[in-house]
C-alpha cells in the first residue's frame, strides 16, 4: 500500500433485500470491487437498518441475508481482501448509536431529507418510530466505529454522511477537549524522534499560518506513517494539526458512486420495486425470454418499419455492454430497418449470459458450502469487532465511562 491510502479506510453497508440483480452489480459491487483493492474494506450487512422499515415482517430479513452475501462473493468481493459480516453480530455499533444519541440534537434527525421522504413514499408503513428517526445516526454509528475515512454511497445517501460529519466534529468538539491539551501535544510530538518532530511543527505552522492544506495533508501522512505512538497522542497531533481539541471520531468523507443507470428491462432504472430486473442467478434461459419479450420503440411495428433507438429500452442496454462497432450497427440498423429487434436483442442477450456465468458458477459453489459463508461471516465479524471495540474504548474514555 501506499503512503496515501495506508491509513484510509472504507466502510460501505447494503440492506438485506435478498438475491441481488443486475443495477446491484453495475451500481454497487462494481465500485466494491475495485475499492477492495485500493483500500482496507468492511463490507456488512445492514440488518439493523432493513429492521427500521421491515420490523413487522422481519422474517425476510433473515431469510434475505445469507443470499445477499452469496451474491457478493459471487461477484468476486474476496473475503481475503475486504471484512465481510452483519451488522448486529458486531453489537458495538449499537452501543455507539446510543452513546451519540446523547448528543445528537433532534432537529438535526428530523431535518434529514429522507426521514420524510421514505414516510411519504412507504405510505402503508407506519414509520413514525424512534428506530426510524435515529435510523441516519445508526448509519453515523457505522461508520464511526471504523473510523472510516471513505463511505461509498449512493446520491440519496449523501446527507448521511454529512450527518456523520456533523456528529463527529461535534463529539469531537465536547469530548476531545483536554485542560492541558496543548501541552500533551507537544510532548507528543517529540516522542516521534527530533526529525519527525520538527517536521510536523513545520507543516502545523504552514497549514495554521498560511492555511496550506498540502502541508495539512502531508503532516497527516506522516501521522498515519507513525508505528510508535499511542493512539491518545495520534489523536492529540491530529486535533493539534487544525487547532481543535483530540479528534477521537475522524469525519469521514462521502465517496460517491458514480450513477450508473442500469437499465432494467422496461428502460427505467432497474429496481424490484419496478419488477424490471434480471437477478445474478437468472438462468440463461430465462435472461434469454426476459430479453427476447422485453419492449422495444414502439414505431417498429412491422419488420420493415425503421425505428430509433433512442426510444427503445434495448438501446440502453447496448449502451451498457456493446461497443463502439456494435452500437454502430444498432442505430443504422434501427433506423435503416435493415435489422429486426430480436437480431439486436442478440448480442445483448449474450452479453448478459456470459456476465452472469462466471458469477452463477461461484454462486454455486457457496450454495453448496454454507458453512463457507457462516464461516467467512464469523471471520469477518471478529475482525470488526477488534476494531470497533477499540474505538469504543476511546469513546467510552473520552466521555468518562472508563470506570476502574
Ligand atoms: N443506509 C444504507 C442504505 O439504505 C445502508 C447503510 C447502513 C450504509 N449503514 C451504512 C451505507 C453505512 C454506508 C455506510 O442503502
Ligand atoms: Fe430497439 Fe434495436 Fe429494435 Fe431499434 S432495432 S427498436 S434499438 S431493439
Amino acid at each position: 500500500m501506499n503512503l496515501v491510502t495506508q491509513s484510509q479506510r472504507v466502510l460501505s453497508g447494503m440492506r438485506p433485500t435478498g438475491k441481488l440483480h443486475l443495477g446491484h452489480y453495475h451500481g454497487v459491487l462494481k465500485n466494491w470491487l475495485r475499492l477492495q483493492h485500493e483500500y482496507e474494506c468492511f463490507f456488512f450487512v445492514a440488518d439493523w437498518h432493513a429492521l427500521t422499515t421491515e420490523y413487522d415482517n422481519s422474517s425476510i430479513i433473515a431469510n434475505s441475508v445469507h443470499d445477499m452475501v452469496i451474491d457478493w462473493l459471487a461477484a468476486g468481493i474476496n473475503p481475503g481482501s475486504a471484512r465481510l459480516f452483519i451488522q448486529s453480530q458486531v453489537p458495538e455499533h449499537a452501543e455507539l448509536h446510543l452513546l451519540l444519541s446523547m448528543i445528537t440534537p433532534l432537529g438535526w434527525l428530523e431535518r434529514v431529507p429522507t426521514y420524510k421522504d421514505q414516510q411519504e413514499k412507504l405510505k402503508e408503513k407506519d414509520l413514525a418510530t424512534y428506530g426510524f428517526l435515529g435510523y441516519p445516526l445508526l448509519q453515523s454509528a457505522d461508520i464511526l466505529i471504523y473510523r472510516a475515512t471513505q463511505v461509498p454511497v449512493g446520491e440519496d445517501q449523501v446527507v448521511h454522511v454529512e450527518l456523520t460529519r456533523e456528529v463527529a466534529r461535534r463529539f469531537n468538539h465536547i469530548y476531545g477537549r483536554e485542560p492541558d491539551f496543548a501541552e500533551k501535544a507537544e510532548a507528543a510530538a517529540k516522542k516521534m524522534g527530533k526529525k519527525n518532530a520538527k517536521l510536523y511543527q513545520d507543516l502545523r505552522r504552514r497549514y495554521q499560518e498560511q492555511g496550506d492544506g498540502e502541508a495539512l495533508e502531508t503532516a497527516k501522512a506522516l501521522l498515519s506513517d507513525q508505528q510508535n505512538i499511542t493512539l491518545g497522542d495520534r489523536e492529540r497531533l491530529f486535533g493539534y494539526l487544525e487547532g481543535s481539541g483530540k479528534i477521537i471520531l475522524p469525519e469521514p468523507q462521502a465517496l460517491l458512486t458514480p450513477a450508473a443507470k442500469m437499465p432494467g428491462l422496461d428502460g427505467q432504472k432497474m429496481s424490484k420495486s419496478y419488477n424490471n430486473t434480471i437477478s445474478l442467478r437468472e438462468s440463461p434461459e430465462a435472461v434469454e425470454k426476459k430479453l427476447r419479450t422485453m419492449p422495444t420503440d414502439p414505431a417498429r411495428v412491422r419488420r420493415n418499419d425503421p425505428g430509433d433507438p433512442n426510444n427503445c429500452p434495448v438501446w440502453q442496454l447496448h449502451k451498457v455492454y456493446s461497443n463502439d462497432e456494435l452500437k454502430e450497427w444498432v442505430q443504422q440498423g434501427c433506423r435503416s430497418a435493415g435489422i429486426g429487434c430480436l437480431d439486436c436483442k442478440q448480442p445483448v442477450i449474450e452479453a448478459v449470459i456470459a456476465e452472469l456465468r462466471p458469477m452463477q458458477e461461484r454462486a454455486q459453489s457457496f450454495i453448496e458450502q454454507p458453512e463457507l459463508v457462516r464461516n467467512i461471516l464469523a471471520d469477518g465479524a471478529e475482525d470488526a469487532r477488534d476494531v470497533a471495540k477499540e474505538t469504543l474504548r476511546e469513546v467510552r474514555s473520552a466521555m468518562g465511562l472508563s470506570y476502574k
